[in-house]
């Protein structure tokens, strides 16, 4: 089997890319390990930037999304039994979207079915060879049988634990980490939302969050330890500590009911350098990791698969390789800032257990600079709806 691009990971930045490239004729397959409803099972982030709206649209799967979606103009943040109101629109001239990741990963597979496009599902064993060659190919097993694909260039959108990032020697690949000391427990119950807003809560007790993805369906998440398991976590328990972390009146206004997912997620900051080694590149996950308080492992990704389409489109349109041979520099010029953000509003927003009196008092005077100074404030926003691409 021969292609021009094989894409491994069938996650939103594998889909996103692959939908691009086919309208632009470059001709792609997908390999995805897990199978179409898992990967739709896993419920992941809420927030989308207007980059990734742009390249849906560009990629002619944003109808649902344009119909569905909920743009939000601002978000508030809790702080000492209070709130206050950060507004996206009046600081940047942009909003947001809520919609879920799950939405855009169904939405780009129904768009693949539709247009006939190939994605192996269930396949395993999979290695790219001769990445740093002129004639790469990936090998893989699938139903018991061994395959080969020969191609132009490999993508690498298979996430944290993927194969792509260890393809690359350990002499040409350096990894930055950082490791929190918490993870995140979300569920997602068939409730009304209990604000029109995100709500990024820094209390006593932890961080909280409450977010939605429609007038029914609300996602909350806590800071919980590193060593909690979902089923620690009876639904009343949750609601009983998400309220004492919320204001009061918030607290008093929310609607509790079962939940229909209940899960936990470790935080880390990691970046690897560089995302290009010969024709294998790395997108989204695969390169890098943030800490989700801000909202941007999703929009991250698809910043790369925006460089990555127009490097290949440059490449198989005008026989200019521009654009592939800078990919890992502007990828990463815009990954590190996602990163800082990422980073910057975690600390501010959670209790870390080394935390001393002197670290409580910045946290509180950093979160007072943000509630009352417009600069503080529009830098948080300019990040928050996603630096331009
Ligand atoms: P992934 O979504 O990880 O997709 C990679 C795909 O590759 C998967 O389908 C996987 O099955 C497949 N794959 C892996 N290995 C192989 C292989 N060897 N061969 C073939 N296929 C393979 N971001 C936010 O902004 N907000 C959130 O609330 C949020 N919550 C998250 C919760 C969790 C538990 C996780 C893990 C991430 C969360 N993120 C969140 C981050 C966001 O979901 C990711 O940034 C986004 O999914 C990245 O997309 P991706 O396509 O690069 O990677
Ligand atoms: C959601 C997740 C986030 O990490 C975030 O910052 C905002 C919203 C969500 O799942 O809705």
């Amino acid at each position: 089997m021969r292609t021009q691009v094989v894409i491994i990971g069938g996650g939103p930045s594998g889909l996103l890319l692959s939908q691009l490239l086919l309208r632009r004729g470059i001709d792609n397959v997908v390999l995805e390990r897990k199978t179409r409803d898992y990967v739709l099972s896993r419920i992941r982030a809420g927030v989308l930037e207007r980059g990734l709206l742009e390249l849906m649209r560009e990629a002619w799967v944003a109808g649902r999304m344009e119909r569905e979606g909920f743009a939000h103009d601002g978000a508030l943040i809790a702080h000492e039994g209070g709130t206050f109101h950060i507004d996206f629109k009046a600081l940047t001239g942009h909003s947001v979207m809520v919609y879920g990741q799950t939405e855009v990963t169904r939405d780009l597979y129904d768009a693949r079915e539709a247009a006939g496009a190939e994605t192996l599902f269930e396949v395993e064993q999979v290695e790219i060879h001769d990445a740093d060659g002129d004639a790469p190919y990936v090998s893989f097993r699938q139903h018991g049988e061994t395959r080969r694909i020969d191609c132009d260039f490999v993508a690498g959108c298979d996430g944290f634990h993927g194969v792509s990032r260890q393809t690359i020697p350990l002499s040409v690949r350096r990894e930055y980490e950082k490791t929190y000391p918490f993870g995140w427990l979300g569920i997602l119950s068939e409730t009304p939302p209990v604000d029109d807003e995100l709500i990024y809560a820094n209390s006593a007790r932890g961080f909280a969050l409450c977010s939605m993805r429609n007038a029914n369906l609300s996602r909350y998440y806590i800071q919980c330890a590193l060593s909690d398991k979902p089923e620690d976590w009876t639904d009343a328990a949750f609601w009983q500590e998400l309220k004492r972390r919320l204001p009061g009146e918030v607290a008093e206004r929310l609607v509790t009911g079962p939940s229909i997912e209940k899960s936990i997620a470790p935080l880390r900051s990691f970046v690897c350098e560089p995302m290009r080694w010969g024709r294998l590149f790395l997108c989204g996950d695969a390169a890098h990791i943030v800490p989700p308080t801000g909202a941007k492992g999703l929009n991250t990704a698809a910043s790369d698969v925006h460089y990555l389409y127009n490097g290949l489109r440059q490449f198989y349109e005008e026989g200019d390789s521009e654009g592939i041979d800078r990919y890992s520099e502007r990828a990463l010029a815009r990954v590190w800032k996602a990163e800082r953000f990422s980073w910057w509003f975690s600390s501010l927003l959670h209790r870390y257990p080394d935390q001393s009196a002197f670290d409580l008092r910045m946290q509180t005077a950093e979160l007072e600079f943000l509630r009352t100074n417009r600069a503080a404030q529009q830098a948080m926003a300019e990040n928050y709806v996603g630096l331009p691409y």
